[in-house]
Protein backbone atom coordinates (compact mmCIF):
# COMPACT_ATOMS: atom_id res chain seq x y z
CA UNK A 1 0.00 0.00 0.00
CA UNK A 2 1.29 3.32 -0.66
CA UNK A 3 -0.25 6.63 0.78
CA UNK A 4 0.74 10.04 1.36
CA UNK A 5 0.72 11.36 4.75
CA UNK A 6 0.83 7.84 7.51
CA UNK A 7 -0.51 8.90 10.79
CA UNK A 8 0.30 6.01 13.42
CA UNK A 9 -2.16 6.24 16.47
CA UNK A 10 -5.82 7.76 16.61
CA UNK A 11 -5.67 9.67 20.24
CA UNK A 12 -6.38 13.18 20.04
CA UNK A 13 -2.42 13.73 18.44
CA UNK A 14 -3.07 11.43 15.94
CA UNK A 15 -6.13 12.50 14.83
CA UNK A 16 -5.92 16.13 15.13
CA UNK A 17 -2.96 15.60 12.72
CA UNK A 18 -4.96 13.64 10.22
CA UNK A 19 -7.67 16.04 10.23
CA UNK A 20 -5.79 18.91 9.27
CA UNK A 21 -3.93 17.22 7.09
CA UNK A 22 -6.97 15.68 5.13
CA UNK A 23 -8.48 19.10 4.97
CA UNK A 24 -5.35 21.04 3.49
CA UNK A 25 -4.84 18.22 0.96
CA UNK A 26 -8.12 16.89 -0.58
CA UNK A 27 -6.18 15.44 -3.38
CA UNK A 28 -4.00 13.13 -0.90
CA UNK A 29 -4.36 10.15 0.86
CA UNK A 30 -3.68 9.98 4.66
CA UNK A 31 -4.06 6.93 6.27
CA UNK A 32 -4.59 6.50 9.94
CA UNK A 33 -3.28 3.15 11.64
CA UNK A 34 -4.15 1.87 15.29
CA UNK A 35 -3.62 -1.02 16.72
CA UNK A 36 -7.17 -1.99 18.50
CA UNK A 37 -10.01 -0.21 18.28
CA UNK A 38 -9.91 3.35 17.12
CA UNK A 39 -11.02 5.08 20.24
CA UNK A 40 -8.81 2.93 22.70
CA UNK A 41 -6.48 5.27 23.40
CA UNK A 42 -4.93 7.15 26.44
CA UNK A 43 -6.85 10.02 25.19
CA UNK A 44 -10.45 8.21 25.91
CA UNK A 45 -9.79 7.67 29.28
CA UNK A 46 -8.69 11.58 30.74
CA UNK A 47 -10.80 13.21 32.87
CA UNK A 48 -9.51 16.16 34.24
CA UNK A 49 -9.88 18.15 30.64
CA UNK A 50 -7.43 20.52 29.14
CA UNK A 51 -5.49 23.34 30.23
CA UNK A 52 -6.13 26.77 28.70
CA UNK A 53 -6.21 30.38 29.42
CA UNK A 54 -9.50 31.48 29.13
CA UNK A 55 -10.52 34.06 31.30
CA UNK A 56 -8.05 37.08 30.49
CA UNK A 57 -10.44 38.96 33.69
CA UNK A 58 -8.13 36.69 36.49
CA UNK A 59 -5.58 34.42 34.30
CA UNK A 60 -3.10 35.36 31.81
CA UNK A 61 -0.42 32.62 29.67
CA UNK A 62 2.43 34.06 31.91
CA UNK A 63 0.10 32.91 35.02
CA UNK A 64 0.00 29.60 33.38
CA UNK A 65 3.63 29.58 31.78
CA UNK A 66 4.60 30.28 35.33
CA UNK A 67 3.13 27.17 36.51
CA UNK A 68 4.44 25.32 33.87
CA UNK A 69 8.25 25.99 34.26
CA UNK A 70 7.59 25.56 37.61
CA UNK A 71 6.25 22.07 37.73
CA UNK A 72 8.92 21.28 35.32
CA UNK A 73 11.55 21.95 37.68
CA UNK A 74 13.95 23.66 35.63
CA UNK A 75 14.33 21.43 32.57
CA UNK A 76 11.39 22.93 30.53
CA UNK A 77 12.23 24.32 27.07
CA UNK A 78 10.88 27.98 27.52
CA UNK A 79 10.88 28.60 23.96
CA UNK A 80 8.40 25.73 23.71
CA UNK A 81 6.31 26.71 26.71
CA UNK A 82 5.28 29.94 25.21
CA UNK A 83 4.68 28.49 22.00
CA UNK A 84 2.24 25.82 23.59
CA UNK A 85 0.42 28.29 25.92
CA UNK A 86 -0.17 31.06 23.71
CA UNK A 87 -0.94 28.79 20.54
CA UNK A 88 -2.71 26.73 22.77
CA UNK A 89 -6.15 28.89 23.48
CA UNK A 90 -6.80 28.53 18.90
CA UNK A 91 -6.67 24.89 19.17
CA UNK A 92 -9.08 24.39 21.82
CA UNK A 93 -11.29 26.36 20.32
CA UNK A 94 -10.89 24.35 16.84
CA UNK A 95 -11.45 21.42 19.13
CA UNK A 96 -14.80 23.31 20.13
CA UNK A 97 -15.82 23.38 16.42
CA UNK A 98 -14.99 20.09 15.43
CA UNK A 99 -17.55 19.57 18.23
CA UNK A 100 -16.50 18.65 21.32
CA UNK A 101 -18.35 19.78 24.34
CA UNK A 102 -16.85 21.21 27.63
CA UNK A 103 -19.31 21.83 30.48
CA UNK A 104 -20.65 25.99 30.61
CA UNK A 105 -22.17 28.05 33.74
CA UNK A 106 -25.54 29.20 33.48
CA UNK A 107 -24.32 32.15 32.32
CA UNK A 108 -22.13 30.48 29.14
CA UNK A 109 -19.13 30.59 30.31
CA UNK A 110 -17.13 27.79 30.77
CA UNK A 111 -16.75 26.12 33.71
CA UNK A 112 -12.86 25.96 34.46
CA UNK A 113 -11.59 23.47 37.13
CA UNK A 114 -8.32 23.64 38.91
CA UNK A 115 -5.61 20.66 39.27
CA UNK A 116 -2.14 20.53 41.16
CA UNK A 117 0.20 23.64 40.57
CA UNK A 118 -2.02 25.53 38.91
CA UNK A 119 -2.47 29.04 40.57
CA UNK A 120 -5.88 29.44 38.44
CA UNK A 121 -8.72 27.52 37.56
CA UNK A 122 -8.12 27.23 34.01
CA UNK A 123 -9.49 23.18 33.01
CA UNK A 124 -11.38 22.81 30.54
CA UNK A 125 -13.32 19.85 30.90
CA UNK A 126 -16.62 17.68 30.27
CA UNK A 127 -17.70 16.49 33.36
CA UNK A 128 -15.16 13.95 34.17
CA UNK A 129 -14.88 11.98 30.85
CA UNK A 130 -12.99 14.51 28.94
CA UNK A 131 -10.89 11.95 26.95
CA UNK A 132 -14.22 9.93 26.30
CA UNK A 133 -15.78 13.32 24.77
CA UNK A 134 -12.52 14.85 22.82
CA UNK A 135 -12.61 11.03 21.20
CA UNK A 136 -16.05 11.17 20.41
CA UNK A 137 -15.92 14.33 18.24
CA UNK A 138 -12.50 13.74 16.65
CA UNK A 139 -13.26 10.27 15.25
CA UNK A 140 -16.78 11.64 14.04
CA UNK A 141 -15.10 14.32 12.12
CA UNK A 142 -12.95 12.10 11.02
CA UNK A 143 -15.73 10.18 9.25
CA UNK A 144 -17.08 12.99 7.65
CA UNK A 145 -13.82 13.25 5.79
CA UNK A 146 -13.38 10.81 2.42
CA UNK A 147 -9.59 10.49 1.92
CA UNK A 148 -8.56 9.68 5.08
CA UNK A 149 -8.15 5.64 5.49
CA UNK A 150 -9.09 4.86 9.01
CA UNK A 151 -7.25 0.85 9.70
CA UNK A 152 -7.93 -0.31 12.86
CA UNK A 153 -6.16 -3.42 14.71
CA UNK A 154 -2.95 -2.78 12.67
CA UNK A 155 0.14 -3.47 14.73
CA UNK A 156 2.86 -1.32 13.38
CA UNK A 157 6.12 -3.38 13.74
CA UNK A 158 8.92 -0.94 12.68
CA UNK A 159 9.07 1.72 10.77
CA UNK A 160 11.06 1.39 7.41
CA UNK A 161 14.82 3.36 6.81
CA UNK A 162 17.41 2.40 4.69
CA UNK A 163 18.50 -0.64 7.01
CA UNK A 164 15.73 -1.60 5.03
CA UNK A 165 17.61 -1.47 1.73
CA UNK A 166 20.56 -3.05 3.05
CA UNK A 167 22.50 -0.07 4.33
CA UNK A 168 24.57 0.02 7.78
CA UNK A 169 22.96 2.41 10.02
CA UNK A 170 24.47 3.66 13.25
CA UNK A 171 23.97 5.89 15.85
CA UNK A 172 26.08 8.52 14.06
CA UNK A 173 24.32 7.93 10.90
CA UNK A 174 22.44 11.54 10.03
CA UNK A 175 20.58 11.16 7.37
CA UNK A 176 18.19 8.01 8.30
CA UNK A 177 14.99 8.56 6.25
CA UNK A 178 11.83 7.00 7.08
CA UNK A 179 9.88 5.60 3.75
CA UNK A 180 6.51 3.74 6.05
CA UNK A 181 6.21 1.22 8.16
CA UNK A 182 5.87 -2.68 8.31
CA UNK A 183 3.11 -3.70 10.20
CA UNK A 184 0.83 -6.81 11.23
CA UNK A 185 -2.64 -6.39 9.85
CA UNK A 186 -4.65 -8.55 12.66
CA UNK A 187 -7.43 -9.48 10.49
CA UNK A 188 -5.71 -11.05 8.33
CA UNK A 189 -2.32 -11.93 10.31
CA UNK A 190 -0.21 -11.05 7.44
CA UNK A 191 2.96 -8.93 7.91
CA UNK A 192 2.15 -5.45 5.04
CA UNK A 193 4.44 -2.89 4.05
CA UNK A 194 2.75 0.81 3.76
CA UNK A 195 5.42 2.82 1.74
CA UNK A 196 4.60 6.92 2.67
CA UNK A 197 6.36 10.48 1.69
CA UNK A 198 5.59 11.56 5.17
CA UNK A 199 4.83 9.29 8.42
CA UNK A 200 3.46 11.13 12.24
CA UNK A 201 3.99 8.88 14.88
CA UNK A 202 1.17 9.35 17.45
CA UNK A 203 1.45 5.97 19.15
CA UNK A 204 1.16 7.30 23.37
CA UNK A 205 2.85 6.20 26.50
CA UNK A 206 4.00 3.38 28.13
CA UNK A 207 2.66 3.38 31.39
CA UNK A 208 2.91 -0.80 31.04
CA UNK A 209 6.03 -0.91 31.87
CA UNK A 210 4.68 -0.60 35.00
CA UNK A 211 2.48 -3.04 37.01
CA UNK A 212 -0.11 -0.31 38.38
CA UNK A 213 -0.93 2.36 35.65
CA UNK A 214 -4.11 4.68 34.75
CA UNK A 215 -3.13 3.47 31.31
CA UNK A 216 -4.73 1.53 29.26
CA UNK A 217 -3.18 -2.07 27.43
CA UNK A 218 -2.19 -0.24 24.00
CA UNK A 219 0.02 1.92 26.35
CA UNK A 220 3.66 0.43 25.92
CA UNK A 221 5.81 2.64 24.33
CA UNK A 222 5.86 1.07 20.82
CA UNK A 223 6.99 4.41 18.95
CA UNK A 224 9.93 5.05 21.20
CA UNK A 225 11.30 1.60 20.82
CA UNK A 226 10.97 1.91 16.90
CA UNK A 227 12.39 5.30 16.95
CA UNK A 228 15.11 4.12 19.39
CA UNK A 229 15.56 0.69 16.62
CA UNK A 230 15.36 3.04 13.54
CA UNK A 231 18.43 5.18 15.70
CA UNK A 232 16.44 8.21 16.22
CA UNK A 233 17.32 10.36 19.07
CA UNK A 234 14.72 9.51 22.35
CA UNK A 235 15.27 11.77 25.35
CA UNK A 236 14.33 12.54 29.36
CA UNK A 237 12.95 8.71 29.73
CA UNK A 238 13.86 8.82 33.55
CA UNK A 239 10.79 11.15 33.95
CA UNK A 240 7.48 9.38 34.34
CA UNK A 241 4.90 10.62 36.25
CA UNK A 242 2.92 8.52 38.77
CA UNK A 243 -0.37 9.99 39.22
CA UNK A 244 -0.97 10.10 42.90
CA UNK A 245 -4.49 9.38 42.99
CA UNK A 246 -5.37 6.00 41.23
CA UNK A 247 -8.29 4.03 42.64
CA UNK A 248 -7.16 1.30 45.03
CA UNK A 249 -9.29 -1.95 44.43
CA UNK A 250 -7.67 -5.05 46.65
CA UNK A 251 -5.47 -7.15 44.01
CA UNK A 252 -6.27 -5.43 40.89
CA UNK A 253 -3.30 -4.20 38.99
CA UNK A 254 -2.55 -3.66 35.51
CA UNK A 255 -4.93 -0.50 34.03
CA UNK A 256 -6.43 1.00 37.33
CA UNK A 257 -9.28 3.28 37.71
CA UNK A 258 -8.05 7.33 37.60
CA UNK A 259 -10.02 9.31 40.28
CA UNK A 260 -8.94 13.03 38.65
CA UNK A 261 -6.97 15.55 40.41
CA UNK A 262 -10.08 17.93 40.31
CA UNK A 263 -11.27 16.43 42.54
CA UNK A 264 -8.71 17.85 44.93
CA UNK A 265 -8.90 20.77 42.54
CA UNK A 266 -12.90 21.39 44.37
CA UNK A 267 -11.87 20.44 47.91
CA UNK A 268 -10.55 16.29 48.19
CA UNK A 269 -8.60 16.17 51.06
CA UNK A 270 -5.75 13.26 51.42
CA UNK A 271 -5.68 11.52 54.95
CA UNK A 272 -3.63 8.72 55.90
CA UNK A 273 -4.75 5.15 57.80
CA UNK A 274 -4.37 7.66 61.46
CA UNK A 275 -7.00 10.18 59.16
CA UNK A 276 -4.38 12.60 59.47
CA UNK A 277 -4.30 15.54 56.58
CA UNK A 278 -0.83 14.78 55.70
CA UNK A 279 0.24 16.85 52.80
CA UNK A 280 0.56 20.19 54.68
CA UNK A 281 3.81 18.18 56.29
CA UNK A 282 5.07 18.45 52.64
CA UNK A 283 4.38 21.60 50.98
CA UNK A 284 2.42 24.80 51.61
CA UNK A 285 0.27 24.25 48.48
CA UNK A 286 -0.97 20.75 50.19
CA UNK A 287 -3.36 18.84 48.40
CA UNK A 288 -2.74 20.91 45.64
CA UNK A 289 1.01 20.70 45.10
CA UNK A 290 2.46 19.67 41.70
CA UNK A 291 2.22 15.77 41.42
CA UNK A 292 5.42 14.69 42.00
CA UNK A 293 5.60 16.05 45.52
CA UNK A 294 2.01 14.73 45.90
CA UNK A 295 3.00 11.01 44.77
CA UNK A 296 6.10 10.89 46.88
CA UNK A 297 4.67 12.23 49.96
CA UNK A 298 1.84 9.71 49.62
CA UNK A 299 4.83 6.91 48.90
CA UNK A 300 6.56 7.88 52.14
CA UNK A 301 3.44 7.86 53.95
CA UNK A 302 2.63 4.30 52.69
CA UNK A 303 5.63 3.09 53.99
CA UNK A 304 5.74 4.60 57.23
CA UNK A 305 2.47 2.46 58.03
CA UNK A 306 3.21 0.05 55.54
CA UNK A 307 0.14 0.03 53.61
CA UNK A 308 -0.72 0.11 50.36
CA UNK A 309 -3.00 2.98 50.00
CA UNK A 310 -4.13 6.24 51.34
CA UNK A 311 -7.36 7.75 51.52
CA UNK A 312 -9.05 10.78 49.63
CA UNK A 313 -11.72 12.28 51.31
CA UNK A 314 -14.66 13.69 49.69
CA UNK A 315 -17.53 13.49 52.58
CA UNK A 316 -17.45 17.06 53.44
CA UNK A 317 -18.84 18.05 49.52
CA UNK A 318 -21.94 18.56 48.68
CA UNK A 319 -23.44 15.22 47.06
CA UNK A 320 -25.38 17.05 44.37
CA UNK A 321 -22.28 19.12 43.27
CA UNK A 322 -19.91 15.95 43.48
CA UNK A 323 -22.26 13.81 41.00
CA UNK A 324 -22.70 17.03 39.29
CA UNK A 325 -18.87 17.21 38.00
CA UNK A 326 -17.72 13.80 38.65
CA UNK A 327 -20.72 11.29 37.72
CA UNK A 328 -18.40 8.46 37.17
CA UNK A 329 -16.25 8.69 39.23
CA UNK A 330 -19.31 8.58 41.60
CA UNK A 331 -20.81 5.50 39.95
CA UNK A 332 -17.46 3.75 40.09
CA UNK A 333 -16.97 3.73 43.42
CA UNK A 334 -20.56 3.24 44.67
CA UNK A 335 -20.08 0.05 42.11
CA UNK A 336 -17.35 -1.56 44.55
CA UNK A 337 -19.56 -0.40 47.75
CA UNK A 338 -17.62 3.31 48.06
CA UNK A 339 -20.61 5.82 48.77
CA UNK A 340 -18.00 8.66 48.52
CA UNK A 341 -20.49 11.02 50.81
CA UNK A 342 -20.11 8.91 53.84
CA UNK A 343 -16.39 6.43 52.74
CA UNK A 344 -12.84 7.59 52.31
CA UNK A 345 -11.66 6.53 48.42
CA UNK A 346 -9.01 4.11 48.98
CA UNK A 347 -6.02 5.51 46.14
CA UNK A 348 -2.19 4.83 45.54
CA UNK A 349 -0.25 6.24 43.14
CA UNK A 350 0.05 4.46 39.62
CA UNK A 351 2.69 5.32 36.44
CA UNK A 352 0.56 7.73 34.12
CA UNK A 353 2.39 9.54 32.05
CA UNK A 354 5.70 9.48 30.03
CA UNK A 355 7.19 13.32 30.12
CA UNK A 356 10.44 11.89 28.12
CA UNK A 357 10.32 10.27 24.83
CA UNK A 358 11.15 10.75 21.02
CA UNK A 359 12.86 14.17 20.61
CA UNK A 360 11.70 16.81 18.60
CA UNK A 361 11.79 19.96 17.27
CA UNK A 362 9.57 22.97 17.33
CA UNK A 363 8.00 21.32 14.48
CA UNK A 364 7.56 18.29 15.47
CA UNK A 365 10.16 16.82 13.50
CA UNK A 366 12.23 13.95 15.07
CA UNK A 367 15.81 13.04 13.89
CA UNK A 368 14.63 10.73 11.00
CA UNK A 369 13.67 12.67 8.29
CA UNK A 370 9.96 12.64 7.39
CA UNK A 371 9.04 11.12 9.94
CA UNK A 372 7.14 13.62 12.48
CA UNK A 373 5.95 12.96 16.51
CA UNK A 374 3.44 14.70 18.63
CA UNK A 375 1.63 13.56 21.46
CA UNK A 376 2.64 11.40 24.41
CA UNK A 377 5.18 9.76 22.93
CA UNK A 378 7.58 12.84 21.61
CA UNK A 379 9.36 14.90 23.77
CA UNK A 380 9.21 18.64 22.83
CA UNK A 381 10.22 20.41 26.07
CA UNK A 382 7.38 20.99 27.37
CA UNK A 383 7.01 19.31 30.55
CA UNK A 384 10.83 19.26 31.26
CA UNK A 385 11.44 17.18 34.70
CA UNK A 386 7.53 17.29 35.77
CA UNK A 387 4.42 17.78 33.80
CA UNK A 388 1.66 20.19 34.55
CA UNK A 389 -1.64 18.71 34.84
CA UNK A 390 -3.58 18.76 31.92
CA UNK A 391 -0.74 20.49 29.49
CA UNK A 392 -0.91 17.04 27.85
CA UNK A 393 -3.85 17.20 25.37
CA UNK A 394 -2.75 20.59 25.05
CA UNK A 395 0.55 19.78 23.88
CA UNK A 396 -0.86 17.09 21.55
CA UNK A 397 -3.09 19.66 19.94
CA UNK A 398 -0.48 22.19 19.57
CA UNK A 399 2.30 19.76 17.91
CA UNK A 400 0.30 18.01 15.71
CA UNK A 401 -0.87 21.59 14.49
CA UNK A 402 2.52 22.54 14.07
CA UNK A 403 4.04 18.93 12.54
CA UNK A 404 0.58 19.28 10.15
CA UNK A 405 1.57 22.98 9.04
CA UNK A 406 5.86 21.94 8.54
CA UNK A 407 4.08 18.41 6.54
CA UNK A 408 2.35 20.61 3.88
CA UNK A 409 5.18 23.01 2.88
CA UNK A 410 7.38 19.61 2.20
CA UNK A 411 5.32 17.28 0.78
CA UNK A 412 4.76 17.82 -2.70
CA UNK A 413 8.94 17.78 -2.95
CA UNK A 414 9.14 14.42 -1.33
CA UNK A 415 9.90 11.69 -4.51
CA UNK A 416 11.20 8.79 -2.85
CA UNK A 417 9.60 6.63 -5.52
CA UNK A 418 12.67 5.33 -7.12
CA UNK A 419 14.20 4.70 -3.59
CA UNK A 420 11.07 3.08 -2.17
CA UNK A 421 10.62 0.27 -5.12
CA UNK A 422 13.60 -1.11 -3.45
CA UNK A 423 12.20 -2.25 -0.17
CA UNK A 424 11.72 -5.57 0.62
CA UNK A 425 8.96 -7.42 2.30
CA UNK A 426 8.99 -8.18 5.91
CA UNK A 427 11.58 -11.20 6.21
CA UNK A 428 9.91 -14.38 8.04
CA UNK A 429 12.34 -17.34 7.11
CA UNK A 430 13.57 -19.36 10.24
CA UNK A 431 10.80 -18.12 12.11
CA UNK A 432 8.05 -20.35 13.32
CA UNK A 433 4.48 -20.11 15.59
CA UNK A 434 5.71 -19.66 18.79
CA UNK A 435 5.06 -22.71 21.07
CA UNK A 436 4.30 -21.59 24.88
CA UNK A 437 2.80 -18.02 25.30
CA UNK A 438 4.02 -18.61 28.53
CA UNK A 439 7.86 -17.40 27.40
CA UNK A 440 5.73 -13.92 26.98
CA UNK A 441 3.79 -13.40 29.78
CA UNK A 442 5.93 -14.46 32.50
CA UNK A 443 8.36 -12.12 30.78
CA UNK A 444 5.91 -9.42 30.65
CA UNK A 445 5.27 -9.86 34.55
CA UNK A 446 8.82 -9.80 35.55
CA UNK A 447 9.27 -6.72 33.79
CA UNK A 448 6.64 -4.91 35.95
CA UNK A 449 7.09 -6.25 38.84
CA UNK A 450 10.88 -5.01 38.11
CA UNK A 451 10.26 -1.91 37.62
CA UNK A 452 7.50 -1.04 39.92
CA UNK A 453 10.05 -2.44 42.80
CA UNK A 454 13.55 -0.92 41.60
CA UNK A 455 12.38 2.36 38.91
CA UNK A 456 9.73 3.49 40.62
CA UNK A 457 8.74 7.05 42.49
CA UNK A 458 11.61 6.55 44.67
CA UNK A 459 14.92 5.02 43.26
CA UNK A 460 18.52 4.56 44.55
CA UNK A 461 21.61 3.67 42.79
CA UNK A 462 21.67 0.08 43.26
CA UNK A 463 18.39 -0.63 42.47
CA UNK A 464 18.86 0.53 38.95
CA UNK A 465 21.71 -1.36 38.89
CA UNK A 466 19.82 -4.31 39.44
CA UNK A 467 17.20 -3.39 37.28
CA UNK A 468 19.43 -3.14 34.44
CA UNK A 469 21.11 -6.66 35.16
CA UNK A 470 18.03 -8.09 34.95
CA UNK A 471 16.76 -5.87 31.87
CA UNK A 472 19.71 -7.53 30.22
CA UNK A 473 18.56 -10.95 30.67
CA UNK A 474 14.91 -10.08 29.64
CA UNK A 475 16.47 -8.57 26.61
CA UNK A 476 18.54 -11.22 26.00
CA UNK A 477 15.58 -14.02 26.16
CA UNK A 478 13.30 -12.36 24.48
CA UNK A 479 15.48 -11.40 21.11
CA UNK A 480 16.45 -14.85 21.33
CA UNK A 481 13.06 -15.76 20.89
CA UNK A 482 12.46 -13.31 18.44
CA UNK A 483 14.63 -14.40 15.70
CA UNK A 484 12.75 -17.74 15.63
CA UNK A 485 9.25 -16.71 16.14
CA UNK A 486 6.44 -15.56 13.65
CA UNK A 487 5.74 -12.35 14.94
CA UNK A 488 2.57 -11.19 17.51
CA UNK A 489 1.41 -8.15 19.50
CA UNK A 490 2.49 -9.64 22.39
CA UNK A 491 6.08 -10.59 21.26
CA UNK A 492 6.25 -7.25 19.99
CA UNK A 493 5.14 -5.47 22.84
CA UNK A 494 7.19 -7.65 25.24
CA UNK A 495 10.42 -6.33 23.02
CA UNK A 496 9.19 -2.45 23.45
CA UNK A 497 8.47 -2.45 26.98
CA UNK A 498 11.63 -3.88 27.59
CA UNK A 499 13.52 -1.57 25.19
CA UNK A 500 11.60 1.58 26.88
CA UNK A 501 12.08 -0.06 30.50
CA UNK A 502 16.04 0.26 29.18
CA UNK A 503 15.61 3.70 28.29
CA UNK A 504 13.90 4.50 31.75
CA UNK A 505 16.97 3.08 33.51
CA UNK A 506 19.81 4.00 31.42
CA UNK A 507 18.62 7.48 31.66
CA UNK A 508 17.83 7.49 35.33
CA UNK A 509 20.99 6.30 35.92
CA UNK A 510 22.47 8.94 33.70
CA UNK A 511 20.99 11.94 35.62
CA UNK A 512 22.69 12.00 38.82
CA UNK A 513 20.88 13.96 40.95
CA UNK A 514 17.34 14.28 42.18
CA UNK A 515 15.15 16.09 40.10
CA UNK A 516 10.91 16.35 39.32
CA UNK A 517 9.60 12.87 38.89
CA UNK A 518 13.27 11.36 39.01
CA UNK A 519 14.25 10.76 43.02
CA UNK A 520 17.18 9.21 43.81
CA UNK A 521 17.94 8.48 47.53
CA UNK A 522 21.57 8.57 46.52
CA UNK A 523 21.25 12.16 45.37
CA UNK A 524 18.86 13.53 47.82
CA UNK A 525 20.10 17.16 46.58
CA UNK A 526 16.00 18.35 46.83
CA UNK A 527 15.38 16.57 50.17
CA UNK A 528 14.40 20.08 51.78
CA UNK A 529 11.28 19.91 49.61
CA UNK A 530 9.73 17.03 51.38
CA UNK A 531 10.54 15.70 55.11
CA UNK A 532 9.80 12.26 56.50
CA UNK A 533 11.58 10.55 53.67
CA UNK A 534 12.37 6.95 54.38
CA UNK A 535 14.61 5.34 52.23
P1 LIG B 1 -3.09 8.00 22.73
O1 LIG B 1 -4.35 8.72 22.95
O2 LIG B 1 -2.64 7.10 23.82
O3 LIG B 1 -3.21 7.15 21.39
C1 LIG B 1 -2.19 6.23 21.04
C2 LIG B 1 -2.58 5.52 19.77
O4 LIG B 1 -1.45 4.87 19.22
C3 LIG B 1 -3.65 4.46 19.91
O5 LIG B 1 -4.56 4.59 18.87
C4 LIG B 1 -2.89 3.15 19.74
O6 LIG B 1 -3.63 2.10 19.18
C5 LIG B 1 -1.83 3.59 18.76
N1 LIG B 1 -0.64 2.72 18.76
C6 LIG B 1 0.29 2.57 19.72
N2 LIG B 1 1.22 1.68 19.33
C7 LIG B 1 0.85 1.25 18.10
C8 LIG B 1 1.37 0.31 17.18
N3 LIG B 1 2.48 -0.42 17.44
N4 LIG B 1 0.71 0.11 16.02
C9 LIG B 1 -0.43 0.80 15.72
N5 LIG B 1 -0.96 1.70 16.56
C10 LIG B 1 -0.34 1.92 17.73
N6 LIG B 1 -3.95 14.60 29.97
C11 LIG B 1 -4.50 15.83 30.07
O7 LIG B 1 -3.98 16.79 29.50
N7 LIG B 1 -5.64 16.01 30.80
C12 LIG B 1 -6.26 15.00 31.46
O8 LIG B 1 -7.29 15.19 32.07
C13 LIG B 1 -5.68 13.70 31.39
N8 LIG B 1 -6.23 12.67 32.06
C14 LIG B 1 -5.71 11.42 31.88
C15 LIG B 1 -6.33 10.33 32.51
C16 LIG B 1 -5.88 9.05 32.27
C17 LIG B 1 -6.56 7.88 32.94
C18 LIG B 1 -4.77 8.84 31.41
C19 LIG B 1 -4.27 7.45 31.14
C20 LIG B 1 -4.13 9.91 30.83
C21 LIG B 1 -4.58 11.21 31.06
N9 LIG B 1 -3.96 12.30 30.47
C22 LIG B 1 -4.52 13.55 30.60
C23 LIG B 1 -2.85 12.12 29.54
C24 LIG B 1 -3.41 12.17 28.12
O9 LIG B 1 -4.67 11.54 28.09
C25 LIG B 1 -2.49 11.48 27.14
O10 LIG B 1 -1.18 11.92 27.31
C26 LIG B 1 -2.92 11.77 25.71
O11 LIG B 1 -4.28 11.47 25.55
C27 LIG B 1 -2.06 11.00 24.73
O12 LIG B 1 -2.61 11.18 23.45
P2 LIG B 1 -1.84 10.59 22.20
O13 LIG B 1 -2.62 11.00 21.01
O14 LIG B 1 -0.42 10.96 22.27
O15 LIG B 1 -1.88 9.00 22.40
C1 LIG C 1 -6.39 14.00 36.07
O1 LIG C 1 -7.54 14.22 35.67
O2 LIG C 1 -6.07 14.01 37.26
C2 LIG C 1 -5.35 13.73 35.05
C3 LIG C 1 -4.94 14.99 34.44
C4 LIG C 1 -3.66 14.84 33.69
O3 LIG C 1 -3.05 13.78 33.69
O4 LIG C 1 -3.26 15.83 33.11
Amino acid sequence: METDFLVIGSGIAGLTYALKVAEACPQKKVTILTKTQSDETNTKYAQGGIAGVMDFDHDSFQKHIDDTLIAGDGLCNKQIVEIVIKEGVSRINEIIEWGARFDKEPDGDYKLGKEGGHSEFRILHHKDITGKEIERALLEAINLKPNIHLLNHCFVLDIITQHHLGYLITKSTTDVECYGVYVLNLATNKTEKIISKITLLATGGNGQVYRSTTNPAIATGDGVAMVYRAKGRIENMEFIQFHPTALYETGIRGQCFLITEAVRGDGGILRNHAGEAFMELYDERKDLAPRDIVARAIDNEMKIAGTENVFLDCRHFSKEKFVEHFPNIYEKCLSIGIDITTNLIPVAPAAHYSCGGIKTDEHGRTSVKNLYAAGECASTGLHGANRLASNSLLEAMVFAHRAFKDSISKIDSIQNGSITAGIGDWKTDGTNAPKEMILITQSVKELKLLMSDYVGIVRNNERLHRAMKRLDLLFEETEALYQKTIVSPQLCELRNMITVAYLIVKCAQFRQESRGLHFNTDYPNKLTRIQNIVQ
